[in-house]
């Protein structure tokens, strides 16, 4: 059942998803340049529903790139360990490498590479002092099964703990550990922590307010090698695998089932994860994306 009916704000329609966060917008073609009037219509949407998306927007490189920065600065991702594209240094490209799939280890060049496998659930770069606010994901290829980004929602996964984990969560530090990949792999050069609490990794607050809607969010990043500071490491590791199956339960969770050629998706980091279901190593997968700086991290 949808959660709320679609709506008309200016020159766009929005379509809430039948979930606990995201919307289609329509009615706009993003190939094109967009007035100040229907930024801000999607902006309002973006902080209404936490996750955009868009069908049928072959946007070009720079069409790409343009619509991000109207959204805010975008970060340089050419830090990241890919093989060179020639494209704009703020552009992340994500390919299938079925070479990469079938090998027992990832090979050294693609240590920051995903395979065809389950990503995790996380949230963009939260391992960084200043995480990104959001993330515009263009989808060029696409497997015909599988291959899909889905969402939870933090702000109701903070809004419905127990009275009991709030009070455990309120105040507290997480410590966000950098040394894996959203898919569990090792990053190169990197020796993971072996106490948790004395890891590496900037410190955020594990209950956070979201600087556009004032609202509280549960901001966990990821969650091998997390700490919650103060708790000795038994007790942190209890509260963390309870507030994560929390999270992640499926009433937080917009399970799209499908991404084709042509979807743009727009996710905020600060009040969101998302994770990526798996699809067949040999399947054709290609998406470009690009990051929107944030800003610190406020606590409750
Ligand atoms: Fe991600």
């Amino acid at each position: 059942m949808r959660r709320e009916p679609p709506y008309a704000d200016g020159a766009i329609e929005v379509v809430p998803a039948d979930g606990p966060l995201g919307a289609e917008v329509r009615g706009i073609d993003l190939t094109a340049d967009i007035d100040d009037a229907t930024l801000a219509a999607i902006e309002r949407a973006w902080a209404r529903h936490l996750v955009l998306e868009w069908h049928d927007q072959p946007l070009t490189v720079a069409q790409h790139v343009a619509f991000g920065r109207r959204l805010g600065r975008l970060e340089d991702m050419s830090h990241v360990d890919q093989p060179a594209t020639g494209l704009p240094p703020e552009v992340l490209v994500i390919v299938n490498d079925p070479e990469l799939n079938e090998a027992p280890k990832p090979p050294a060049s693609y240590l920051k590479g995903f395979q065809n496998k389950h990503v995790q659930w996380h949230s963009d770069n939260s391992y960084r002092d200043v995480p990104p606010k959001g993330s515009l994901f263009a989808v060029k290829e696409s497997p015909p099964e599988g291959g899909v980004t889905i969402f939870c929602n933090m702000y109701a996964a903070y809004e419905t703990l127990t009275v009991e984990l709030k009070e455990r969560v309120t105040g507290r530090v997480l410590i966000h550990d950098p040394s894996l990949n959203s898919a569990n792999v090792l990053r190169a050069g990197v020796t993971p922590p072996t106490d948790v609490s004395k890891g590496n990794g900037p410190r955020h607050p594990l209950v956070r307010v979201h600087p556009v809607t004032g609202k509280r969010a549960l901001y966990l990043g990821r969650r091998p090698y997390a700490y919650v500071c103060g708790y000795p490491v038994a007790e942190s590791e209890e509260l963390l695998d309870a507030l994560w199956a929390h999270a992640t339960d499926e009433r937080c969770i917009w399970r799209r089932t499908v991404n084709r050629p042509g979807d743009l998706l727009l996710w905020d980091n600060r009040c969101t994860m998302h994770a990526r279901t798996a699809f067949a190593s040999s399947a054709p997968r290609l998406a470009h994306r690009v990051q929107i700086a944030g800003e610190s991290v406020i606590g409750a």
